[in-house]
């Protein structure tokens, strides 16, 4: 049986929209687990674009499942990670320029370093994920860095834009899942999956964790529409 762990980046993101204090986050971290999610993921980029240091220590203090912080592994960051302390981090790459995580992390091109990243979290009690494409060799590397987890990347299934390229796109992840389950990895997979494309997943059985954001967000904001604007019609009618 596998879970489901919310990121919650994107309602920092509308709160972001307008610099003020609403939608809060963590509040959103609790909902989420009130509705049996397993764990809760927050993204801190370096230029804080939607979460930032305070909704990662309120995290902290109030996630009751498990906080997964994303974050590329720079020193900033990685000092943040060590003094918070989340359950675990996810590493993945980041650039300035991206709306979201456009890729897996290229483990292979700097091995050496992310070994010296993994222990360093590890050895302060952090589980370490690597969020990588599903790709053989960078599975193989984020194993030879000592990974706990890798979080496979299923951005380039969730944008196929046909049956028959998003069935070639799915084979590479199931084959990759094989490769991490000879590894005795743990696994995860995200990105991009929403209510039709995840389906599809029921099939692999070992991924034991779903990464989801965006499609939770976009929905909450469509099926919780009517009763915002019922509660909001009672209140000035009665005016
Ligand atoms: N996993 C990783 C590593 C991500 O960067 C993201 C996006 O923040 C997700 C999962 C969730 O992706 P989505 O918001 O498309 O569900």
């Amino acid at each position: 049986m596998a879970c489901l762990a919310v990121n919650i980046d994107h309602v920092a993101t509308i709160r972001q929209a307008r610099g003020i204090n609403e939608p809060d986050p963590v509040l959103a971290a609790g909902l989420a687990e009130l509705a049996g999610a397993e764990g809760i993921i927050c993204h801190l980029r370096e230029d804080r674009r939607h979460i930032n240091d305070r909704d990662l220590r309120l995290l902290r203090q109030t996630v009751k499942t498990k906080l997964n912080m994303e974050m590329a592994a720079e020193k900033e960051i990685i000092g943040i990670a060590i003094e918070t302390k989340p359950d675990l981090v996810t590493l993945v790459p980041e650039k300035r320029e991206e709306l979201t995580t456009e890729g897996g992390l290229d483990v292979k091109a700097r091995i050496d370093y992310y070994l010296n990243v993994t222990k360093k979290l590890q050895d302060s009690g952090i589980e370490v994920s690597f969020f990588v494409d599903p790709d053989p060799a960078q599975i193989e590397a984020a194993h030879r860095c000592g990974a706990d987890i890798v979080e496979i990347h299923t951005g380039h299934y969730s944008e196929a834009l046909s049956e028959s390229e998003a069935k070639k796109r799915f084979i590479l992840i199931a084959k990759a899942i094989e490769i991490a389950t000879t590894l005795n990895l743990s696994i995860s997979a995200g990105h991009g999956l929403n209510y039709v494309n995840v389906k599809r997943f029921k099939v692999l059985s070992q991924i034991k964790e779903y990464s989801i954001g965006h499609s939770i967000v976009s929905r909450a904001v469509l099926v919780g529409f009517e009763r915002a604007v019922r509660e909001m019609v009672q209140l000035v009618k009665d005016f």
